[in-house]
């Protein structure tokens, strides 16, 4: 049986949840497109810089997954506009899909009685190439997880070349992940970004040159990974990750994830990419898959996902 067909096999499907709130009927992807752009162009004319925004004062918290210096305010409405989850609508059906996506995932993290994944909470999100919707799939999931279950989650920006994750959240960032990882005499605490859903903080991108992938590879970040796992062990951290057909360093940064969510885009992703992707995380004991807008057999304008692992 192919790599395809073992994981193809365990799909779970998710109906599409009518008639609820909202964001429940998520538009179709020009009509997302347009919305995210209008959102985006408002935004840049009115955001403030992130020394403007409020709550820069210190204040440590041992319940959020970072005891960091600031606070950036995540533009939920834009989110809500996206089609996301978000903290408000409980009932709309990407919760629901997402509720199902990260069940499993968190069983492996924290699973009872050994059955536990090693380092299952370090939870990489990637998939062959640009566009399928890795970055959509992280925020939900970071959202999903943060706002649901007693868990502190930290929402890694690990796409360096082409980190979405400010635009999408609508925030300001600054220093990062590559400036960590360049210079290790910066403090992780004083680069982490607390955010206004309490149990979720940002480790953004950082600033990007052409060499930044290259240190997705590094010993640095090996260390910096070991790090994280080590001072976090409760907290689920998500890796927002580049394709991994695209650059070699993203399978070098799989080999140190206890997990894999790998994004298929429906009608998209073709066979052959998705089985030369899953060809170099071999070494991951656990991957999922999620398929990343699929349009309703109903013939209505939702999307709905599946969800298979296999592996472990
Ligand atoms: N399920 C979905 N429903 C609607 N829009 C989506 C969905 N998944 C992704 N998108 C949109 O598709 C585009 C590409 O997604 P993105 O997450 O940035 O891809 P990637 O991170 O894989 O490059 C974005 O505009 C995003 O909002
Ligand atoms: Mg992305």
């Amino acid at each position: 049986m192919s790599i395809i067909e073992k994981a193809a096999n365990k799909l779970v499907h998710t109906e599409p949840v009518l008639g609820q709130s909202d964001t429940a009927a998520i538009p179709t992807m020009e009509k997302t497109a347009s919305r995210i752009e209008e959102a985006m162009q408002r935004e840049r004319s009115h955001a403030a810089p992130i020394s403007e925004q409020a709550a820069v004062a210190a204040r440590p918290d041992s319940d959020t997954a970072a005891t960091s210096s600031m606070l950036v305010e995540i533009d939920l409405k834009r989110l809500a506009h996206m089609g996301c989850v978000t903290p408000d609508a409980e009932r709309s059906q990407i919760a629901e899909e997402f509720r199902l996506i990260k069940r499993p995932l968190l069983a492996n993290a924290f699973g009872q009685g050994g059955s536990a994944v090693k380092n299952g909470n370090l939870i990489m999100v990637t998939s062959s190439l640009p566009g399928e919707g890795k970055s959509f799939c992280s925020i939900n999931l970071a959202i999903s997880i943060a706002t649901e279950m007693e868990r502190t989650v930290l929402l890694v920006d690990a796409d360096v070349a082409r980190p979405r994750l400010p635009e999408y959240l609508g925030v300001r960032v600054g220093k990062g992940l590559l400036d960590v990882l360049r210079d290790e005499s910066l403090a992780l605490s004083d680069i982490l970004l607390r955010t206004n859903i309490p149990k979720l903080s940002l480790l953004p991108a950082g600033r990007s040159d052409r060499h930044g992938t290259e240190l997705l590879a590094s010993s640095a970040m090996t260390r910096l990974i070991s790090d994280l796992a080590n001072r976090y062990p409760d907290r689920v951290i998500i890796f927002d990750s580049p394709p991994l057909l695209s650059t070699s360093e993203a399978s070098v940064l799989a080999t140190h994830m206890g997990q894999i969510v790998m994004v298929v885009e429906a009608e998209r992703t073709s066979q052959e990419a998705l089985k030369e992707a899953l060809s170099q995380i071999e070494s991951c004991e656990v991957i999922g898959m999620v398929l990343n807008k699929a349009t309703s057999v109903l013939g209505n304008d939702n999307y709905y996902g599946y969800y298979g692992s296999y592996g472990k």
